[in-house]
């Protein structure tokens, strides 16, 4: 697997960088509307915190254009995406670089005034309950409103500066459990 020799990592910024590197997590995308449009931002930050009342958490970086517009617009969508969802998350993850989801065909048109996106196996359309300022970045709480299931399939996954697919653990006794991720791309 290449992943960085921990060995060489001396300061802790790296050592920091590469342990979160090894933390893998789910893949999803972040939705706003930006000029009208739809847009969105890969992340793997997020999680559920409360469910009476459904609460979810994103943690995005202050400076990007997504988190500016959830903070103006005061909701979110959050789209748990698919291992068929990659191209999206590839697309929502180029830095710098507009991330209107209508230009490249990765919107799902739908009810809520959150966009979804294709791959997504989950949407969740959430309006921003709480704001807290940690550092450079920024978390959003948000109470989910509706949730909509878009497409079916298995979680895209984020682990080992790769983008990975589930494999269920016990396929993989007595073998290299390496050589069994299926990896689609680096970051
Ligand atoms: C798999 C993956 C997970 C990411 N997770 C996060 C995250 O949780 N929070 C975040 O702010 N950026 C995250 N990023 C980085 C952003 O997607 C990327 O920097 C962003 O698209 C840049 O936005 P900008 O062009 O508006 O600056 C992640 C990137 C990848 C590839």
């Amino acid at each position: 697997m290449n992943v960085a020799n921990s060995d060489q990592i001396s300061d802790l910024s790296g050592s920091f960088r590469h342990s979160m590197s090894l933390l893998a997590g789910s893949v999803a995308v972040v939705t706003t509307v930006v000029d009208g449009r739809p847009w969105g931002m890969t992340i793997t930050a997020c999680c559920s915190v409360s469910a009476e009342p459904p609460t979810v958490l994103v943690s995005l970086a202050k400076n990007t254009v997504t988190a500016q517009m959830i903070e103006a617009q005061g909701e979110y969508g959050l789209c748990l995406m698919g291992a068929h969802g990659i191209e999206t998350a590839k697309f929502a993850a180029a830095p710098g670089r507009p991330k209107f989801l209508d230009d490249a065909g990765h919107v799902i048109p739908g009810p809520a005034s959150t966009p979804s996106v294709t791959g997504a196996i989950a949407h969740l359309d959430c309006a921003v309950s709480t704001k807290v300022d940690v550092e450079d970045h920024v978390l959003f709480l948000g109470r989910v409103r509706a949730v909509s299931f878009p497409t079916s399939g298995s979680p895209l996954v984020y682990g080992a500066r790769q983008y990975q697919r589930i494999v269920p653990a016990l396929q993989l006794v007595g073998t290299e459990a390496e050589d069994h991720a299926l990896a689609y791309s680096a970051w």
